[in-house]
């Protein structure tokens, strides 16, 4: 006999108003040749080394991990300078970010994010059952005095994605400090630096000053980008001892897999691989900034290892048909109509082949002839 409605279980409130996050398109139908430039992936891959150390945990595939994921804690307090004891490593930093969702907020409680902030920071608000609240941007750029202006007695965490998916946008230091200082004690600031390894402005840091000296701030970070492992899933997390001790309440008990803890002690070792990245990346984003600009089509300044790209209203121009256009020659973008800008697509950095040929497309559709 069939329950009625009410007899069947139900989720808890908050989790059929979410959105299920719907990844990047990573085909391209009848092309042979596909770039996928919607996820943010490296061009490069991950270092040699990592894949090395990834394969030779194939022997030992029947044995649990380690639950602590210490040798990877040590290898990233090593490299960044800091005590392994306050660093806690997730699957891909989606995991950290919902951890810390879990662990602070509850039913009526509220999270801040800005307007076109990563979508996952609603999703982990609305499964604990607490309300997502926008600040609105200035410039597609995290506003400070916004986020504070929207502060309540019911705030527990504000996410800040720095630089911003999908905007490429940053916050300089002095502006996160002073959206710290300007912060109740009891709400939890979350630096989420996912794309902290591109970035090279002077005044910009990923978060690790301002945990060590805070109480209520934590600085999540991914081996999904420039170390080029999105596919094993491995983040971090560096906080004040209290979080770290509350994260590790709620985690899974061996929430990250061994092969993704050798791959990233491996990773974070290479850094002369991380170099080459970040200078490919250099290299691509300025000149696609440039030439993309050339064709008419506004460009949003990043910071990161991806650009914004705002297409016109106007009918044979818009988003959706140089989508379309793009994925005939088999160039995927991001469409990111669900982060509020229906008129833009996110571009990934890719590899110089991807990138020429996007720009050739581009200028096509634009109808300008061809960059060399
Ligand atoms: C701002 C931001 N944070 C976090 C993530 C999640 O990365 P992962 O879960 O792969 O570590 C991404 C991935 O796109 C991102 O753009």
């Amino acid at each position: 006999m069939l329950m009625s409605n009410l007899e069947r279980p139900t989720p808890r409130p908050g989790v059929m108003a979410i959105h299920a996050y719907v990844p990047g398109k990573s085909s391209a139908p009848g092309v042979a040749n596909v770039y996928k430039l919607s996820s943010n992936e490296t061009p490069l891959g991950p270092s040699p080394r990592a894949v090395e150390a990834y394969r030779e945990v194939a022997g030992h595939l029947a044995d649990y991990p380690d639950g602590g994921a210490a040798d990877l804690r040590e290898a990233i307090g090593r490299a960044f300078g800091l005590d392994p004891d306050r660093i806690v490593c997730g699957a891909g930093s989606d995991d950290l970010l919902n951890l810390l969702a879990r662990a602070y907020l509850a039913d009526g409680d509220e999270a801040i994010h800005t307007t076109h902030g990563f979508l996952v920071y609603p999703i982990a608000t609305l499964a604990s059952g607490a309300k997502p609240v926008v600040a609105a941007e200035t410039n597609y750029t995290a506003d400070v005095d916004a986020i504070l202006a929207a502060v309540t007695a019911r705030t527990r965490i504000v996410f800040l994605a720095n630089p911003n998916n999908p905007t490429g946008t940053y916050l300089p230091f002095h502006e996160v400090k002073r959206l710290r200082s300007g912060l109740p004690p009891r709400v939890l600031l979350v630096l989420d630096a996912a794309y902290a390894e591109y970035v090279r402005r002077n005044d910009y840091e990923a978060g690790i000053e301002l945990v060590a000296t805070s109480e209520n701030v934590v600085m999540c970070r991914t081996f999904s980008k420039i170390y080029g492992l999105a596919a094993l899933r491995l983040g971090w997390m560096y906080g004040p001892a209290h979080v770290v001790d509350a994260v590790n309440r709620v985690r899974g008990p061996f929430n990250v897999s061994a092969p993704a803890s050798a791959a990233g002690i491996a990773a974070i070792a290479d850094t002369a691989h991380v170099e080459r990245s970040v200078a490919h990346n250099e290299t691509w984003r300025a000149w696609l900034t440039a030439e993309i600009g050339k064709l008419g089509l506004d460009v949003t300044p990043s910071a990161a290892n991806f650009i914004l790209i705002h297409f016109p209203h106007s009918k044979g121009r818009t988003a959706a048909e140089a989508d379309k256009a793009l994925t005939t020659r088999g160039v995927i973008l991001r469409q990111v109509g669900a982060y509020g800008l229906p008129n833009a697509l996110r571009m990934s950095i890719g590899s110089e082949e991807a990138n020429r040929l996007a720009v050739a497309t581009l200028a096509e559709f634009m109808g300008r002839s061809a960059v060399p």
